[in-house]
């Protein structure tokens, strides 16, 4: 995408101080999704920005709540299939589970066992990282189901956070760097 639009897209993310606790400026990508241009854009953009070719990945795995707004859509744009990482409860058996530390609490995720086909390559799309718990937790999921890791794709990353040293030496992209 050009210049104007990727200025456009950063101008439609709402950053909130102080939520949902003191101290974490909350960055909200929903204003970008309301607008038909942003949303355009958005996904545009990721797929532009892929962190591997389309043709090295099999599957597109999104994190609840926030990578299930945009992960279907971008996995039908690529003729692939989404997978979901549910939050724990949520899913009925067999799934497998993993917990992991956020910026702002602790928290657990869930895949059913046989969301993934053995061998599966997997590419991990989600809003933002901060810590890179929720994605690693994603990814070790995805492992786990008997599938590989092709790469990760965010809209945001946190910057001071080291939340991509987490991920290890898969290819990942970020579209917007914030603080
Ligand atoms: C947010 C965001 C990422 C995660 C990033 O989700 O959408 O999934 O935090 O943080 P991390 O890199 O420190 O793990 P949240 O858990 O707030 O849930 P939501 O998507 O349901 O709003
Ligand atoms: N998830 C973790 N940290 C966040 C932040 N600062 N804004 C939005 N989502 C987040």
């Amino acid at each position: 995408v050009g210049s104007e639009d990727a200025a456009y897209l950063v101008s439609l993310i709402r950053s909130v101080p102080g939520f949902p606790k003191e101290g974490i400026i909350f960055r909200d990508f929903m204003p970008v999704l309301a607008d038909p241009r942003g949303l355009d854009i958005l996904l545009r953009a990721l797929e532009a920005a892929l962190p591997v070719p389309a043709n090295s990945f099999d599957a597109v795995a999104g994190l609840e709540s926030r990578g299930f707004l945009f992960g279907p859509s971008l996995a039908h744009h690529l003729g692939k299939g989404f997978i979901a990482i549910r939050k724990a409860g949520k899913l009925p058996p067999e799934t497998i589970g993993e917990s992991y530390d956020l910026e702002y609490g602790t928290a657990s995720v869930e895949i059913e066992t046989s969301a993934v086909k053995p061998g599966e390559r997997v590419l991990i799309v989600d809003d933002l990282i901060a810590t890179g718990g929720t994605a690693k937790a994603g990814a070790d999921l995805i492992e786990k189901a008997g599938g590989a890791i092709a790469g990760f794709s965010f809209v945001m990353g946190l910057e001071g956070l080291d939340g991509l040293d987490k991920l290890g030496d898969v290819p990942t992209s970020t579209l917007i760097s914030m603080p």
